[in-house]
């Protein structure tokens, strides 16, 4: 029991003592593997990103943001925002107010990226600050005229070496110096979508490839000394789902494609009915028992996908593994939909001065960790869709009480208030051993009334 006090004691000093009082600004990296689903931790061996969560934080599943795509997810991570309030609603849009069109394409116009402000434009209006990237969406494009003071534009050839160096280098070597970097790589999603998450012999090979380059950012960060003061935040922006040529969803069996422009397809299409909406709704509504069809005043809240202009009129959201098509057999491993799915959740793991050191926690939302990495780099947040306190438990300058350390305070108090009860008994019973006879004067006592 003193143990157990002591324990508690010892927790509650450790939640405490965090060190305030740092003078340098915190500097952080960002790093995104895509499409790296939650339970690949479980099902693949990483021995090296392994290593990097035992000294530092886990968090096994990531809630991310509807429509569970690149693009969208991406700028959420990096500005707290769901999509209906960042702007980037999918891959692929149209705007029917200014007719500009959108895909990962062709995506630099500022116009998509306008209606947020990412954390490294923030991080670069205080003063002696820059921010650097190698790669990640929205990093190459001027967004409020502010691109980072050093990026590279975006290119699949350019190896991970390349980035991981040149990345490193700008955190050396800047002045003002880089206080927020994102890397980016586009494993293990490329080939989920290849082979399928469930193909064992191909996805072990390839996890073990994204599993190597950690090994390599770690290793490179430690030789050049970066490793203990720099924090790393690993993690991404979606998972990935089987496909099954089972599971195809066929409009053109429905619906007559002179009727609608499709703005983007599979697994959430978004129609723009080129005829009356409500008989397009009423003809693909009955479509595919596999799909559910709304109207874009129906789409469910839980979505926080609506207000937002580039929302089209009808949206469709197969169930999970389907793929829509038109007219087409082939399946496509995909990712994209209901964010409620555990198969669409990402992880995050992160190490560094501003994380505890082998801590594990269940889940939190994508969009929390915008106003994280603002407390991180001292930064005041926009207004977002984030909690901070969601993230709490994982830094070391914040107090915390997650529920086995709350179930162990309150044993803790019950064990102190037996002991002390226990206690009053005993001292009690102490102090009456020396009057034997008070039952006899009791009785004498009871008698006085009589005696009156
Ligand atoms: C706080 O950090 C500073 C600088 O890293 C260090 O010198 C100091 O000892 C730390 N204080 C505590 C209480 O950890
Ligand atoms: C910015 O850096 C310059 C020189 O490195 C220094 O004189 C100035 O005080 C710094 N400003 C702030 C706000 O830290
Ligand atoms: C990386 O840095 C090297 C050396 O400064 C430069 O030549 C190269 O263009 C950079 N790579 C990219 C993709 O920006
Ligand atoms: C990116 O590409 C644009 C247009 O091709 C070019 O003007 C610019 O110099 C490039 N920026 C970098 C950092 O490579
Ligand atoms: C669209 O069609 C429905 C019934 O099919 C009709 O009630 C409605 O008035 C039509 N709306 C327009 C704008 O034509
Ligand atoms: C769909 O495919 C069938 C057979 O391949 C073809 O006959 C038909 O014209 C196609 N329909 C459309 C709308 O492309
Ligand atoms: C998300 O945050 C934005 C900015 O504060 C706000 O306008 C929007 O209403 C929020 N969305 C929800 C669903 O709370
Ligand atoms: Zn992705």
């Amino acid at each position: 029991m003193k143990l157990l006090v002591i324990l508690l004691f010892s927790g509650l000093i450790t939640g405490c003592g965090g060190n305030s009082s740092r003078s340098l600004p915190s500097k952080l990296l960002l790093v995104s593997f895509d499409g790296f689903r939650a339970d690949y931790l479980q099902n693949y061996e990483f021995p090296h990103l392994q290593n990097f969560i035992k000294e530092g934080v886990l968090v096994e599943h990531v809630k991310n943001v509807f429509i569970t795509k690149t693009f969208p997810n991406h700028y959420s991570i990096v500005t707290g925002l769901y999509e209906e309030s960042h702007g980037i609603v999918a891959n692929s849009m149209y705007d029917v107010i200014t007719k500009k069109h959108f895909s990962d394409f062709d995506d630099k116009d500022p116009f998509w990226w306008n209606e947020a402000v990412p954390i490294w434009v923030t991080n670069q209006l205080q003063e002696n600050r820059s921010s650097a990237a190698a790669m990640w969406p929205g990093t190459d494009v001027p967004i409020h005229n502010t691109t980072p003071s050093y990026f590279m534009n975006y290119s699949s050839s350019v190896s991970f070496e390349e980035r991981l160096n040149n990345i490193t280098m700008w955190l050396m070597n800047s002045n003002p110096p880089v206080t927020f970097a994102t890397l980016y790589w586009e494993e293990p999603d490329a080939s989920g979508h290849k082979y399928g998450p469930e193909d064992k012999e191909n996805m072990y090979r390839v996890l073990k490839e994204v599993d190597d380059l950690i090994g390599e950012l770690v290793h490179k960060l430690k030789v050049l000394g970066l490793w203990e003061n720099l924090n790393v935040i690993i993690t991404s922006d979606h998972g990935m789902t089987q496909c099954s040529k089972d599971k195809l969803i066929n409009l053109d069996l429905c619906i007559d494609r002179s009727s609608y422009t499709l703005v983007d397809l599979t697994p959430v299409a978004a129609v723009l009915p080129k005829i009356n909406t409500t008989e397009v709704y009423n003809k693909l509504k009955v479509c595919n028992p596999h799909m559910n069809v709304y109207l874009k005043e129906d789409i469910p809240a839980r979505f926080h996908y609506q207000h937002n202009d580039r929302i089209q009129p009808i949206i469709l959201v197969a169930d999970e593994g389907w793929t829509i098509v038109l007219n087409k057999s082939l399946p496509k491993c995909d990712h994209g939909y209901d964010n409620s799915l555990s198969s669409m959740h990402p992880f995050l793991a992160a190490h560094g001065p501003v994380f505890h050191k082998g801590y594990k926690h269940s889940t939190i939302n994508s969009v929390d960790i915008y106003p994280m990495m603002c407390h991180i780099l001292g930064l005041k947040p926009h207004p977002n869709n984030g909690t901070f306190g969601h993230t709490k438990c994982l830094l070391v300058d914040q107090w915390c009480i997650n529920l086995p350390e709350a179930i162990g305070i309150v044993i803790g108090v019950l064990l102190v208030l037996t002991t002390l009860t226990c206690l009053i008994i005993i001292m009690q019973n102490r102090l009456s051993v020396p009057r034997p006879f008070s039952r006899l004067q009791l009785q004498e006592d009871d008698d006085d009334p009589l005696i009156e």
